[in-house]
Parts: C-alpha cells; structure tokens; sequence
C-alpha cells in the first residue's frame, strides 16, 4: 500500500504568476496518479482560507478517485475574508469534513492506524535566552509571527498546545493496539529546529513546533511522524519512528522552478 504525504502547499500566495491554484491542482492530482497512491495524506497550510483550502482538497480526491486524509496547518485558520468566524468555528468546519483527521482515528486495516492533529507550538523549541513575555508578543526585531494577525483561539498559544495534545493521546488510546502514522502540522521532534544561534531563528524557532509529544513516542506504537510548518524537507529515524518533513513550501525556497519537479521532491511515499 502506498502513502503519499505532503504539505504547506499553500496555493493562494502566487496572484501575478504563472502559477495559480489551478497549477497546483492539476500537478499534485498528476503526482497522486503518477505514483499509484492508495491514500493521500496533506499536512496543512493547503491555502489561507479554510474554504478554498476545502474545496482543494475535495478537488483532489474527484480528480485522482484517492481518499485524502487532511489535518489543518495554521494557515487554513487564517480568517483573510470572513470576520465573522472564530478559530475555533474553523476548527470545526474542518472536524466535520470526510478527509478530517481532527478527533477522528483512521483505520486502514488491523494492522496501521492514522491519527492527525494541527498540534500546536508552545515555545519549547525557542532559545532559552528569550522570556516568555517576548515570545508571547510574537514581535522581534521588527518582525511579527502572522499568526498574531489571522489566528484567534482565545486562549494562549501553550493551552492551545496543551488541549491539542490532549485530543492527540486521547486518539491514540483509540488505536494504541495498533501500528500508527502520526500526523501533525507544527513539528514534534527538537531536530525539526532551524539550528542556532541564528539571528532571528532562536526567537522565530518558539512557533515552529512542541515538546508535548515526546512522550507519545515511547507510549503508543507510532511507526511514522509526519509533519510541515519549517518549510524544509527533512527526514530522519529516531527510536525506531521514521520522522517525515515534506514541505512543499513557497517558491522562492524552491531549489528549481519547476513545480513538478518541486511537488516530487517533496512527496513522501510511505509503503506499508
Ligand atoms: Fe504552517
């Protein structure tokens, strides 16, 4: 069985370009074919917008007939163009679709189990020279984190991590007899940090990923970590569990201009 895995597609950032959303449409459906995937698996930051982000993914599944499983990245809560609706609104818009992977385990067989959270940063990964006031400003060197911006949960940054998490191990007690694909948007693995020092990175670094999953790998049987956000790609075993960044990412970090080129080298493929 084959498991392709992406993510950050973001596919609305490129207006006066020869790339649009249609582009990515049809070039991921392509790859999706191109590689016989039995499933497809998107790891947030498909759009800024959480119904073009829907409407992609749906899109997806009609053009390639693949069953795509999809967690949601900070950006697909992002509130661009409708004011009205909370995050916690979006989150639930997201929750009730089909492709969700929110508090809803994916059986594949008896033997492998999918479970998918956004996950949240809660600033363990920023150097310690930082004090949590600055990091909760999300402001540095005249710079913001955009999440301050276009994300509202209401509540900090470390609770939204810790309920996360919560509804994370709440899931994997649903399949723990089982081999298990996490999926996460923010990163869970230390390794995942953009090394430091670095100018800006050991302030920016706090909203890159989580130390609350640490534990979940030693508990529960998780075979593979999947997740996006740091815009590399990068992948690496520890402990047993293959851990997976498959960024896409923005253009201008691409190594060619090709998107083709660009969305196969980004997909993994996991084989079960
Ligand atoms: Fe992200």
């Amino acid at each position: 069985m084959n498991i392709g895995v992406i993510s950050d597609l973001h596919v609305d950032r490129y207006h006066n370009d020869e790339i649009n959303e249609t582009t990515f449409l049809r070039e991921v459906s392509n790859e999706v074919n191109r590689l016989s995937l039995d499933l497809f698996i998107i790891a947030g930051d498909v759009s800024n917008n959480y119904v073009k982000t829907h409407d992609f993914i749906e899109t997806v599944e009609m053009m390639t007939g693949v069953k795509v499983l999809f967690i949601p990245g900070n950006h697909d809560f992002w509130n661009f163009d409708d004011n009205n609706r909370s995050s916690w609104e979006i989150y639930d818009y997201f929750k009730q679709q089909p492709e969700s992977l929110l508090e809803r385990p994916y059986i594949i067989n008896d033997e492998w189990a999918i479970v998918g959270s956004p996950a949240w940063y809660d600033y363990s990964f920023a150097s310690e020279r930082f004090s949590y006031e600055d990091l909760e400003r999300r402001a540095f060197k005249g710079g913001h984190w955009q999440d301050k911006f276009y994300v509202d949960f209401k509540i900090s940054d470390i609770d939204v991590a810790n309920y996360f998490a919560e509804l994370t191990k709440k899931d994997l007690e649903k399949v723990k007899d089982k081999k298990i694909i996490l999926v996460t948007h923010v990163a869970t693995n230390k390794r995942f940090r953009v090394p430091m020092p670095h100018k800006i990175f050991d302030y920016y670094n706090a909203y890159m990923g989580t130390t609350k999953y640490d534990e979940f790998y030693s508990e529960y049987d998780i075979k593979y970590s999947i997740s996006g956000h740091i815009h590399f790609r990068y992948n690496f075993i520890e402990n047993g569990v293959t851990f997976i960044c498959a960024c896409l990412g923005y253009r201008r970090e691409w190594r060619t201009k090709e998107i083709v080129q660009e969305i196969r080298d980004a997909m993994y493929v996991i084989q079960i």
